[in-house]
C-alpha cells in the first residue's frame, strides 16, 4: 500500500471515528399538489442540509428546463427524541397552460432531482377527470402501492385522493418512516397531484408531520380545504377534530363553521351550475359493517352525529353534508372496502329499487382503505346491514371518473385478484343539490 492509499484510509478511519456526518444536499421525496387556482401546481421536496429551492422546468417536447420558478424552505424539527431536523422545499408554478405535460427537477446547484412529468390540469369544467383513490397505505406491506405505479406510468390519473393513513407512521424511528414512505410514493406523487387528508396514524405530535410534509390549498397546513376539479368540488377534511379533542376542540367548530361557509359558497347556483358534484373525503366512516369496535359501528358515530359530552355540543357531518346536497362520500380507515346504498340517517333512499344510484335521494358512501399496510384487512360482522350493497376484504384501492354533470363512474380493484374490478357503480344524477333528495 503507498502512503497516499495508507492516508486515504486513516482519514476514512478517522472520520468513522469522529463521527462525521455526510451532507445531504441531494433533493428527495419530491411530490406534487394542486394549490387551487387555475394554470399552477406545487412542486415539494425534502433536503436534510439547507439548499436553495428551485424547479426549473418546461413543457414536454419543448426546450428542457427553460422556465425556472423559485420558492422557500421550511425547517421542519421532528417531535421524536433525536429531534432530527429536515428543510421542506415548496415551490410554486405558475401560468402552466390547461391540459399540456411538463418536464421538472427540483433541487438547487447542490444536487438536482430525477426527471419528472405532469399534466397540467384543465381549467375548464367539461372534461372527465380520473382518480385514484385509498386509505391507509404503509411503509411495511403497501401492497397496492406497486399497481398503482404502473396505472399512474399509463396516465390513468390525473388525481390521486390519499384518504388518510400514512406511512404507519410517519414519525416513527424519529421521522424516518415517513421519509421512507415519501421515498415510496415519489413513484406516483411526483407525477399527479397528490392530494391528502389527515387520519388517525397521523396524530403523533399534533399531526406534526401530516402538517408539515404535505401543501395542500388554503392555510390550514393541509387540515381542511377544497379544490376544484372539473365538474367536481372536492372537499377533504379532518374526522380527527371529533376524537383527538386533547389538540383543540376549537378546530372541531372551526372546521364545521369552514365546511358549512364551503358547501354554502358550492351551493351557489352559479357555482353548483358550473360543478355539479361535491364530493367529500374524510377518514373516519359514518358508516360500516366492519367486525370491529370503531366509531362507525356505532349508531350514534362521532363523525356521522357529533359529541354530546362537550360544551357546548359538537355537531356532527351527516346532516350537514345532507343539507347541502353532498353526492359522494369517501372515507377509509377500514382496511376494507364497502359500498353502502344511497342512505341517510341510517334509512336507504335508493333512487329505485332497480336503479339504486340513478338519482338517489341521499348521498352515496364508498369506505376504500384496504391500500395495504402492516396492520393487515379488516373483516366484516357476518349480518348483512340493509344499508351495505357491497363489502370485500380484498387489498386494493377505488378508481373514480366524472364523465359529465351527470355520470360518474367508480370500481373497486383488487389487487388480490391481480387488478380485476369486483365492484362498480354508475352515479347518475339529472339533478345536484338538496333539491335532489325530493
Ligand atoms: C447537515 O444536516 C445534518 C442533519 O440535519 C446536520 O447534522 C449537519 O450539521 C448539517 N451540516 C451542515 C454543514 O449544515
Ligand atoms: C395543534 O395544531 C393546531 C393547528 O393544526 C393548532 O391550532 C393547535 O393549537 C395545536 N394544539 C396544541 C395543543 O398544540
Ligand atoms: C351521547 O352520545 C352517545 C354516543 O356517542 C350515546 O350513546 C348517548 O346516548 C348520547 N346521549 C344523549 C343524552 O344523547
Ligand atoms: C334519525 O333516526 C332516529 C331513529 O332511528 C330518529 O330518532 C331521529 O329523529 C332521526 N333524525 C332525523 C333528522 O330524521
Ligand atoms: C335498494 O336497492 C337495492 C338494489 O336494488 C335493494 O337490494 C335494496 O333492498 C333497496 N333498499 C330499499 C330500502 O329499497
Ligand atoms: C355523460 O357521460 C355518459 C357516460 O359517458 C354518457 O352516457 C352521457 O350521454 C353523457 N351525458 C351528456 C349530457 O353528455
Ligand atoms: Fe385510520
Amino acid at each position: 500500500m503507498d502512503t497516499f492509499a495508507t492516508l486515504l484510509v486513516l482519514c476514512g478511519v478517522m472520520s468513522l471515528a469522529l463521527g462525521v456526518p455526510p451532507i445531504w444536499t441531494q433533493p428527495e421525496q419530491i411530490h406534487i399538489s394542486y394549490p387551487g387556482s387555475p394554470g399552477s401546481m406545487l412542486i415539494t421536496w425534502i433536503t436534510l442540509n439547507k439548499t436553495d429551492s428551485v424547479v426549473e422546468y418546461g413543457v414536454w417536447g419543448g426546450k428542457l428546463f427553460e422556465l425556472t420558478a423559485k420558492g422557500q424552505a421550511a425547517l421542519f424539527e421532528d417531535g421524536g427524541s433525536e429531534k432530527r431536523t429536515m428543510f421542506i422545499h415548496r415551490v410554486l408554478l405558475r401560468e402552466l397552460k390547461p391540459g399540456v405535460p411538463y418536464v421538472y427537477h427540483c433541487g438547487s446547484d447542490l444536487g438536482w432531482s430525477d426527471i419528472f412529468y405532469f399534466t397540467a390540469l384543465r381549467e375548464r369544467v367539461d372534461w372527465s377527470p380520473r382518480f385514484a383513490l385509498y386509505g391507509d397505505m404503509g411503509n411495511e406491506n403497501p401492497q397496492s402501492l406497486a399497481r398503482l405505479q404502473k396505472d399512474t406510468q399509463v396516465r390513468m390519473y390525473d388525481a390521486i385522493l390519499h384518504i388518510g393513513d400514512f406511512a404507519y407512521d410517519m414519525d416513527e424511528d424519529n421521522a424516518r418512516i415517513g421519509d421512507q414512505f415519501m421515498r415510496q410514493v415519489e413513484s406516483i406523487a411526483a407525477y399527479v397531484p397528490y392530494m391528502t387528508c389527515p387520519g388517525n396514524h397521523e396524530n403523533t405530535y399534533n399531526f406534526s408531520n401530516y402538517r408539515n410534509r404535505f401543501s395542500m390549498p388554503g392555510n390550514t397546513e393541509s387540515m381542511w380545504y377544497s379544490w376544484n376539479i372539473g365538474p367536481v368540488h372536492i372537499i377533504s377534511f379532518s374526522t380527527e377534530v371529533y376524537f383527538y379533542t386533547n389538540y383543540g376542540l376549537d378546530l372541531l367548530f372551526k372546521q364545521y363553521q369552514w365546511l358549512q361557509k364551503d358547501l354554502e359558497e358550492a351551493n351557489r347556483p352559479e357555482n353548483r351550475a358550473q360543478r355539479p358534484w361535491i364530493i367529500t373525503m374524510g377518514h373516519r366512516p359514518m358508516y360500516c359493517s366492519n367486525a370491529d369496535k370503531d366509531d362507525c359501528t356505532e349508531f350514534n358515530s362521532h363523525v356521522r352525529t357529533g359529541l354530546n359530552d362537550t360544551t357546548p355540543p359538537a355537531p356532527g357531518l351527516e346532516d350537514l353534508f345532507y343539507r347541502y346536497g353532498v353526492d359522494l362520500e369517501v372515507w377509509a380507515h377500514e382496511h376494507s372496502y364497502e359500498r353502502l346504498w344511497p342512505v341517510y340517517n341510517y334509512t336507504v333512499f335508493n333512487g329505485s329499487l332497480n336503479e339504486p344510484y340513478v338519482n338517489p335521494k341521499a348521498p352515496v358512501h364508498i369506505i376504500t382503505g384496504s391500500a395495504g399496510c402492516r396492520e393487515r384487512t379488516d373483516p366484516f360482522v357476518p349480518e348483512h346491514r340493509p344499508w351495505s350493497a357491497f363489502r370485500s376484504s380484498d387489498y386494493g384501492y377505488a378508481r373514480m371518473q366524472v364523465f359529465n354533470s351527470s355520470h360518474l363512474y367508480l370500481e373497486q380493484v383488487s389487487d388480490d385478484q391481480y387488478g380485476k374490478a369486483i365492484d362498480s357503480m354508475w352515479l347518475v344524477k339529472d339533478k345536484h343539490g338538496p333539491e335532489a333528495w325530493l
